[in-house]
């Protein structure tokens, strides 16, 4: 299979290259620069020269392939707080790869995200499909774009939503991420810090595990699909705090959720949020077996804190 995929060069992307040239398939990645061009012609992909902002160039992207993989997420607007736009903008580059496929039956996968899915018990893939006022605009507008992803099964898209857990972590994990960012702030702030009884639970998975479950959903999952990336159904805030702070060497400390934003910054709010999560029907579905390590192992390896 020719996959386009988009973000070829970010965090899940790099991981996701080699995951798909290895089970023999042919790879063309976007690179909006010489310097991500470059690194995925050194992987062994193809390079799609452009940006997010080059909705014609991604139309024909998608018709010169067999199937898409959409990764990339304009991460500047949303982590400088343009959040709206940043969901806007991955709007319209869905929209357009649901045009440029509409009657072929490819494969059109999309990255979303798990937090705030269904608070406070274990999300099923089958929760978040109706509309829900979350009261978050990233949250929201991001399960817009899941919901418009879903119907495109009734364009004749096999499309297929892929709902990642807050915490894609490994060894590498870039600066902006949620735990590096949890890290950095604790560092910085001299300690490590959880809202209110840190009961609030991520699901986590690894970054190859969630790889290796875009494969699969590309090669083969039915359209419609909404699947879970979680490996872990929920780690208590409080001990991914705990863990950074043993690691720093700083103290672990509860900040009030009204306090959040000040203490922790723009992702306090997000801290609190309990979202755990359930990926059985997805492990039914495909087979996905995640092998880890967990975000726990992860951290104490010393990936976060170095
Ligand atoms: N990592 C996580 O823990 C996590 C958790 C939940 C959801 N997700 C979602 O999963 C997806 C992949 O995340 P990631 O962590 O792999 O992201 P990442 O490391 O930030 O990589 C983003 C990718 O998007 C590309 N990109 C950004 N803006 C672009 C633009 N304007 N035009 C073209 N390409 C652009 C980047 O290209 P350059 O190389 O040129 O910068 C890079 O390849 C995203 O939708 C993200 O929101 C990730």
């Amino acid at each position: 299979m020719h996959v386009l995929v988009t973000g070829a060069s970010g965090w899940i992307g790099s991981a996701l290259v080699p995951e798909l040239l290895s089970a023999g398939h042919r790879v063309t990645g976007l690179a909006r620069s010489d310097a991500s061009a470059a690194a995925l012609t050194d992987a062994g992909a193809d390079v799609l020269r452009g940006s997010l902002d080059d909705l014609d160039t991604l139309r024909q992207g998608a018709r010169a392939a067999d199937g898409v993989v959409h990764l990339a997420f304009r991460h500047d607007l949303a982590f400088s707080g343009a959040m709206t736009e940043a969901a806007l903008a991955d709007r319209a580059v869905v929209d357009a790869f649901g045009e440029a496929l509409a009657g072929t039956g490819k494969p059109l996968v999309i990255a979303s995200g798990l937090l705030g899915v269904s608070p406070g018990r274990p999300a099923t893939e089958e929760d978040g499909l109706v509309a829900e006022d979350l009261d978050s605009a990233l949250l929201n507008h991001r399960q817009e774009t899941a919901r418009a992803t879903v119907a495109l099964a009734d364009r004749g898209v096999r499309s297929v939503v892929v709902r990642l857990s807050p915490t894609v972590h490994g060894a590498g994990d870039p600066p902006g991420a949620f735990i590096s960012t949890l890290s950095a702030t604790a560092r910085e702030r001299g300690a490590s810090r959880y809202v209110d009884d840190g009961a609030a639970r991520w699901p986590a998975v690894h970054r190859d595990d969630a790889a290796r479950l875009f494969r699969l959903a590309v090669e083969s999952v039915p359209a419609g699909s909404v699947l879970h990336a979680a490996a872990e159904e929920g780690v208590a805030t409080r001990d991914i705090a705990a863990a950074l702070g043993e690691q720093l060497g700083v103290p672990v400390e509860s900040v009030p959720a009204a306090d959040a934003v000040d203490a922790l910054g723009w992702l306090g709010p997000m801290l609190g949020l309990d979202s755990p999560t359930s990926s059985a029907r997805t492990r039914e579905l495909t087979g996905w077996t995640p092998t880890g390590p967990t975000l726990l192992e992860d951290i104490r390896a010393g990936h976060y804190t170095r």
